[in-house]
């Protein structure tokens, strides 16, 4: 199964592409939490990533498209994988394209996970205090501030993948305010409905 879950920051995209790995033995290939180790570890794409990041804007298209070119080689990612993440450009979804063309891939479906403003702005502000009460590290990130800033990079460069993958009838919505639980069970539905799932795959959810 090769999977795209596309929505705006804190939608559920991490948290769904974890239950969906879990339950069904793929990779899921996050390039955000690529880009922080690589930003923890001081590493030239890290050194580059870092205030982009911090300010809420896009990493360059050839460096998340090298990244994922790379990590989709790895033996782990032959069974299939749950980009989360990835693509967020067009020039994204056009290189992603010609990856999968060229090694006779094919992508089941794009799920696009839809929540409203307010309760993404009250999720990522409920992560940053959760992960505060454990004295962990709070993403620079996840501040209202630099979430309005992510939502207008969605909104402008993001959003048109709905259409990009509307059109080559990939893309498949999902109503993201429903619980963790519900979402889950949706995306297994309609997974199993296009064959990429077996039906018992999704019976206990
Ligand atoms: P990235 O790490 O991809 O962040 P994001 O897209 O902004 O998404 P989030 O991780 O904030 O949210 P999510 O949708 O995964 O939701 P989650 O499951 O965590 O990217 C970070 C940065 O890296 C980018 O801004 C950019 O700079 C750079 N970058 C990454 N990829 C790039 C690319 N391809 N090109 C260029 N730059 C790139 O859930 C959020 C919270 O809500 C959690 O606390 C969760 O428990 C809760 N929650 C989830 N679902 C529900 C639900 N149904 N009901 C209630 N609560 C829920």
């Amino acid at each position: 199964m090769r999977l795209i879950l596309l929505g705006p920051p804190g939608s559920g995209k991490g948290t769904q592409a974890q239950r969906l790995v879990h339950r069904h033995g793929i990779v899921q290939l996050s390039t955000g939490e690529m880009l922080r180790a690589a930003v923890a570890a001081g590493t030239p794409v890290g050194l580059q990533a870092k205030e982009i990041m911090a300010n809420g804007g896009l990493v360059p298209d050839e460096v998340v498209v090298g990244i994922i070119a790379d990590r989709i080689e790895e033996p782990d990612a032959k069974k299939g994988f749950i980009l989360d993440g990835f693509p967020r450009t067009v020039p994204q979804a056009e290189a992603l394209d010609d990856l999968l063309r060229k090694k006779h891939l094919k992508l089941d479906a794009v799920v696009e996970l839809r929540v409203n403003e307010s309760a993404l702005l009250a999720r990522v502000e409920k992560r940053a205090e959760e992960t505060r009460a454990r004295g962990e590290e709070v993403r620079l990130d996840d501040t209202p501030e630099v979430l309005t800033k992510r939502l207008a990079q969605y909104r402008s460069l993001t959003e048109p993948l709905i259409h990009y993958y509307s059109e080559r009838r990939k893309l498949l919505t999902v109503d993201g305010m429903m619980t963790i639980e519900h979402v889950t069970r949706e995306i297994n539905r309609i997974l199993t409905a296009l064959g990429a799932l077996e039906p018992k795959d999704h019976e206990e959810h």
